[in-house]
Formats: structure tokens, C-alpha cells, sequence
């Protein structure tokens, strides 16, 4: 997760005072404050969600009548949500949508696999999980509901955003302030769920 030699830098602190695990929550934040995705009441899955600053930050978005799915190989310190520990890989939609208690609003990935420092294969693993995230969020949305994916710049980045624009109405590709000025990251917003891909409710 974060470098423990790393200063703790501007978003670090910030987090730390609003009660988060992570410095990433700030990129959530900014996509919510641009794209006003999440609201009171809604049904929102968060794949890759431990140590659980994003499950956080849209818990207190869709309040206490909403419901939070997460998924990670890691359970996350928190309480209020339905937590499947597995990987993505292996979860099925169907088990998902059962937890959800019916189709998805929001689907929201920040996975990244183990980075090896090798720039090529970890592009081509990261870029594996969000392929997972849009086949999981095409089976679990609502027609008209947003996804939204980290993915790490590279060869194959944008055949990546023409798949997840065939299945969207609308696409951004966005870099938050809060992603390190070294990091390859970026993520993709897409709103619009086609509804011949999303789930009925
Ligand atoms: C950058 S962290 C997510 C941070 C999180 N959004 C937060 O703000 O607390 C990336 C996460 O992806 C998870 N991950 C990697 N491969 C995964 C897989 N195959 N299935 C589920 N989660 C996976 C890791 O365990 C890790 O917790």
C-alpha cells in the first residue's frame, strides 16, 4: 500500500485527519466532487476495497439506506458494509448481486495487483483486473449506472477505454491531483450503463 519512506505529503495528513486509512480516498473525492456519481439510498460496489478509505468515503455518500459492497483479498477495519473476501477472479456476480439486494447504482474499482517493478508485466496484470471490474460491473449495474476504474497508463490502456466505452454512453479519463506525480495511474469514469449489458433490477 503506501511507501512507509515516503514523507507523508499535503493528502496523506488530510486523510488522517478525516478519519481515513488512505491518501487515495482524495481521488474518490475529487471524481465525486467532478462527476456527482453517489447519492442517499443507493447500492454501490467497491472492488479492490481494502484498507477501505473508498468504502469509507461512500458509506458516508449513500448513508445509512444504502448498501456497500466490497471485495478484496483483505478485510477491511470497517463495519458498516457486506465485505467478500476473495478475489475478484473468483466471485461471482450473481453472489455479489445477492449481497447487494438487487442491481448495482455505482461500481467503483481501485485495484492494483502486487507491482513487480516491471513496468510491462505490471501493466498487463493491472490491466487483467479492470477487464474483471467491467465484466463485473456490466452484469451488476442498473441501465444508466457509472463505473469507475483505475488503470494504469500503458500498451494496452486504450483498446481498454474503447471496451468500456462500447458498454457506456459516456467516458472520461481522468488524472486526480491526489495521484503521485510518479505513479502511471489513471481512471477511467463511465456513466451511462448500455442498458442491453446492465442488470434488470
Ligand atoms: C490501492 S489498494 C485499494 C485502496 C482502497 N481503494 C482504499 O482507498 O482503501 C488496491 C487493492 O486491490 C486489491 N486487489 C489486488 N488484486 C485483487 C484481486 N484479484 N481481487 C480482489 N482485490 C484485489 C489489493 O488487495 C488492494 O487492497
Amino acid at each position: 500500500m503506501s511507501n512507509p519512506y515516503q514523507k507523508p505529503d499535503h493528502f496523506t495528513k488530510m486523510a488522517r485527519k478525516q478519519g481515513y486509512a488512505a491518501r487515495s480516498v482524495f481521488k474518490l473525492d475529487e471524481v465525486q466532487r467532478r462527476f456527482r456519481l453517489f447519492r442517499p439510498g443507493q447500492r454501490v460496489v467497491d472492488l479492490g476495497c481494502y484498507p477501505g478509505s473508498w468504502s469509507r468515503f461512500v458509506r458516508r455518500a449513500i448513508g445509512k439506506q444504502g448498501v456497500l459492497v466490497g471485495v478484496d483479498l483483505e478485510r477491511p477495519e470497517l463495519e458498516d458494509g457486506h465485505w467478500i473476501v476473495r478475489s475478484v477472479l473468483e466471485v461471482s456476480p450473481e453472489e455479489i448481486l445477492e449481497a447487494l439486494g438487487g442491481a448495482a447504482d455505482v461500481v467503483v474499482s481501485d485495484m492494483a495487483p502486487r507491482t513487480t517493478g516491471n513496468k510491462l508485466y505490471d501493466h498487463v496484470m493491472q490491466i487483467e483486473l479492470a477487464d474483471r471490474a467491467l465484466d463485473l460491473a456490466t452484469a451488476l449495474l442498473v441501465p444508466g449506472g457509472a463505473f469507475v476504474c483505475k488503470v494504469f497508463e500503458g500498451e494496452d490502456a486504450p483498446a481498454y477505454c474503447d471496451r468500456v466505452k462500447a458498454r457506456f454512453d459516456k467516458l472520461k479519463r481522468v488524472r486526480p491531483e491526489a495521484v503521485r506525480k510518479n505513479s502511471r495511474e489513471f481512471f477511467v469514469v463511465a456513466q451511462g450503463a448500455r442498458p442491453s449489458c446492465a442488470a434488470a433490477n
